[in-house]
């Protein structure tokens, strides 16, 4: 695997490369089999697949959130060697951003919905970095997870807006065997958050399997108590929307997506299911 840290290298890379179908996986790292299985479709759709790993400090909210986010570079390198990653780009923050770099992308409601809602401030930030990576490695694909569902909404709209030249690839939750959906930020849970963090993916499934398009209210409510009466979980939302809009789901609604987002302990987790309709 090739190795850069610069959108020199990068371009001096792909002029060689020419007609080749490039596949791109943009992450921060702290990687696990959620991300590997990005490189793995990647890999099935594309001729050169090029993964980056770049702790976006805009993107963060919340500063100690930045701080201690985890940035195990030797061992992701490895998962990357192994995965058959064709090349990594791992830049620096210097790389990337000018000092107070400030511009913004309006892309309407979807960046202040449910998590623009709670992370102010945050699709800024994805914009901002995906459209510099995406200006960088020039992807005809991008991969990118339905764990972040509404990322992939927000990344969806800027690249329509733009009219950049990426087609956008979504890719199924990869869970632990318990049903935990997996993230870098598992590592933070205490065993007992850990336990009782699997009442997202239990309340996903329940919703699944008993949902009726006639009772939706009735439904999310349900959904909420589960949640809530879970010891050590603080419920942030639950909600049951369209697809396509993340407008609340009505009878008549196609492509209906029920996403949760709550604190373990310290830690904040979000989950989300197809449901249909
Ligand atoms: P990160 O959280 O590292 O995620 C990188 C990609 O992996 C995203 O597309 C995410 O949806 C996907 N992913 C994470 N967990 C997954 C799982 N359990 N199953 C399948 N895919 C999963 O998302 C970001 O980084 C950043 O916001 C980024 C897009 C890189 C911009 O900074």
């Amino acid at each position: 695997m090739k190795i850069f840290t610069t959108k020199n290298e990068i371009a001096q890379y792909f002029t060689s490369k020419q007609g080749k179908i490039v596949g791109f996986v943009p992450t921060m790292g702290a990687l696990h089999q959620g991300h590997i299985s990005l490189i793995k479709q990647a890999q099935q759709n594309s001729d050169e697949v090029v993964c980056s790993i770049f702790v976006n400090p805009t993107q963060f909210n919340d500063p100690k959130d930045l701080e201690k986010y985890p940035r195990p570079i030797a061992a992701d390198i490895a998962m990357l060697e192994q995965s058959g990653c064709d090349v990594l780009f791992n830049p620096t923050v210097s790389e990337i951003y000018d000092d107070n770099e400030k511009w913004h992308l309006d892309i309407g409601d979807l960046e202040h919905l449910l998590e623009g809602k709670f992370r102010p401030g945050h699709y800024q930030g994805v914009t901002q970095v995906v459209s510099k990576l995406f200006n960088i490695v020039k992807p005809d694909l991008a991969f990118f997870g339905q764990k972040d569902y509404q990322q992939f909404l927000v990344v969806s709209k800027m690249v329509d807006l733009l009219h950049m030249p990426v087609q956008m690839v979504m890719c199924p939750i990869q869970r632990e065997t318990d049903g935990l959906a997996m993230s870098s930020r598992n590592i933070h849970l205490t065993p007992y958050d850990r336990e009782h963090a699997l009442i997202l993916s239990k309340t996903l499934n329940w919703v699944k399997t008993n949902f009726d398009a006639g009772t939706i209210p009735a439904i999310k409510q349900q959904a909420e108590a589960m949640i809530s009466n879970e010891p050590g979980i603080e419920l942030e939302y639950f909600e049951i929307v369209n697809g396509k809009t993340l407008s609340t789901a009505t009878v008549d609604t196609q492509n209906i997506v029920a996403l949760v987002a709550v604190r373990a302990g310290k830690t904040r987790l979000i989950d989300n299911m197809l449901i249909g309709g």
